[in-house]
């Protein structure tokens, strides 16, 4: 998409909090505002283009609340690929097809970053990256997670690898199974 249609959306944002709202819980519409925010505020403090930046936080979860059987459907016709994934995974794919085909809105570098919100993957962008570490560190998921918001704040690179070290650690201490996704983006940010 070209920056002007990005910025028109970002504009009429108001209008896109109305249309997202029927695709989430209350919880999820809250989180969703959240992120969006917080991926606004990374990019701005580190000279991007935040207004993109804050769609991709906002439309992330799109897919959170299609029902398993439709999300599995979903998955074998459009990403084959990943049916082996956990399916709390899909969502990240199915939120990709509902911003296609429910909002008209198809762009390749908030696609990409919509779709390794929840496992990571290795080699991401800066967006991919913003996103991924703001869904994690959303303050209204209740931990502190301060220290990590301003990390991201100062350095994106750097915040991000304290992110996925301390999301690793957390989930190790769960006893975590990792996807294959996860674990590719482990290893190639040498967390592993
Ligand atoms: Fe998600
Ligand atoms: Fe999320």
């Amino acid at each position: 998409m070209t920056k002007e249609e990005i910025l028109k959306i970002y504009t009429n944002k108001e209008s896109y909090l109305k249309r997202i709202r029927p695709f989430l819980s209350e919880h999820r519409y809250l989180h969703s505002q959240s992120v969006a925010n917080l991926c606004y505020q990374i990019a701005d403090k580190n000279g991007l283009f935040k207004e993109k930046f804050y769609l991709s936080g906002l439309f992330h979860d799109l897919g959170k609340n299609c029902a398993k059987n439709a999300a599995r459907t979903q998955m074998e016709t459009f990403f084959r690929a990943y049916i082996d994934l956990p399916d709390y995974t899909y969502h990240q794919f199915i939120g990709s097809l509902i911003l296609k085909s429910e909002f008209n809105i198809f762009d390749k570098e908030l696609n990409e970053a919509i779709m390794c919100h929840c496992t990571g993957k290795a080699n991401m962008s800066l967006m991919d990256k913003v996103l991924y570490a703001s869904d994690k560190i959303d303050p209204l998921r209740g931990y502190d997670s301060e220290f990590m918001i301003k990390a991201m704040l100062n350095n994106i690179e750097e915040g991000f690898k304290l992110v996925l070290k301390e999301n690793f650690i957390y989930l190790k201490s769960k006893n975590a199974i990792f996807d294959r996704l996860s674990k590719n983006c482990y290893q190639y940010y040498d967390i592993f």
